[in-house]
């Protein structure tokens, strides 16, 4: 069974119809994204670690709280890279861990081209972003990375997925959760989500080459 979260909130079915358009541009596109990536991380995150600490105010001591593990954000390049910057600076003690992954086009199975994760000192928990899931092939590849590594807790967050990629990471790593912004109706023939956005990683860099 798939542990799948939804973020259900106003300003992401806002944010979500203005991504999905085709006519919005890629410099719009990336500020979506990058405020998707907050709402989104926002809600995977509610439940991370604290250590309790003593502070002093301008008034008078208290207790306080800060993050108390090691966390990982991996992005899978190329469209990954868009949920970065807005993750980080909620979590600006977050060590990023880039992974290169395409989907071939004939095969729509993963091809990996570059990692970074070193060998030991796993992180406690990483979170894999990506903004689309549609095989969950690209997915389950980094997750497997990760756990390969080491990572005792992984997460995903994407900012739409296909039942199809849901099924797969539940399949493979029935202990990741997988956040999202939309869940959409299936994937097409070419293995893009239905009704989806487009190429996330293209809109994102400006590079869809149409025309
Ligand atoms: C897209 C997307 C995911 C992957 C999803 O990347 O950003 O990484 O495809 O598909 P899957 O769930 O079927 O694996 P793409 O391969 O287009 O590379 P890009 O980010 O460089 O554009």
């Amino acid at each position: 069974m798939s542990d799948l979260r939804i973020v259900d909130h106003p300003l992401v079915k806002h944010h979500m119809t203005r991504l999905r358009d085709v006519r919005t541009p890629p410099s719009e596109f990336r500020l979506l994204v990058q405020r998707l990536a907050v709402l989104l991380a926002y809600e995977a995150t509610q439940d991370l670690k604290l250590i309790e600490h003593e502070i002093e105010t301008p008034i008078q001591q208290t207790q306080g709280s800060q993050l108390g593990e090691r966390i990982g954000l991996v992005p899978i390049l190329r469209a990954g890279l868009g949920m970065v910057d807005p993750i980080l600076n909620l979590i600006p003690a977050a060590e990023v861990w880039h992974l290169g992954l395409y989907r071939d086009e004939a095969t729509a199975r993963p091809v990996e081209y570059y990692s970074k994760l070193p060998p030991g000192r796993p992180v406690d928990l990483a979170l894999v972003v990506d903004p689309m899931l549609a095989t969950g092939g690209s997915a389950a590849a980094a997750l497997e990375a990760l756990h390969a590594w080491g990572v005792p807790q992984t997460r995903l967050l994407s900012l739409i997925a296909a039942p199809e990629g849901v099924q797969e990471v539940a399949r493979r790593f029935p202990a990741t959760p997988v956040h999202v912004c939309a869940l959409d109706t299936c994937l097409n023939d070419r293995h893009f989500i239905v009704p989806g956005l487009g190429d996330a990683g293209d809109r994102i860099f400006n590079t869809t080459n149409e025309g």
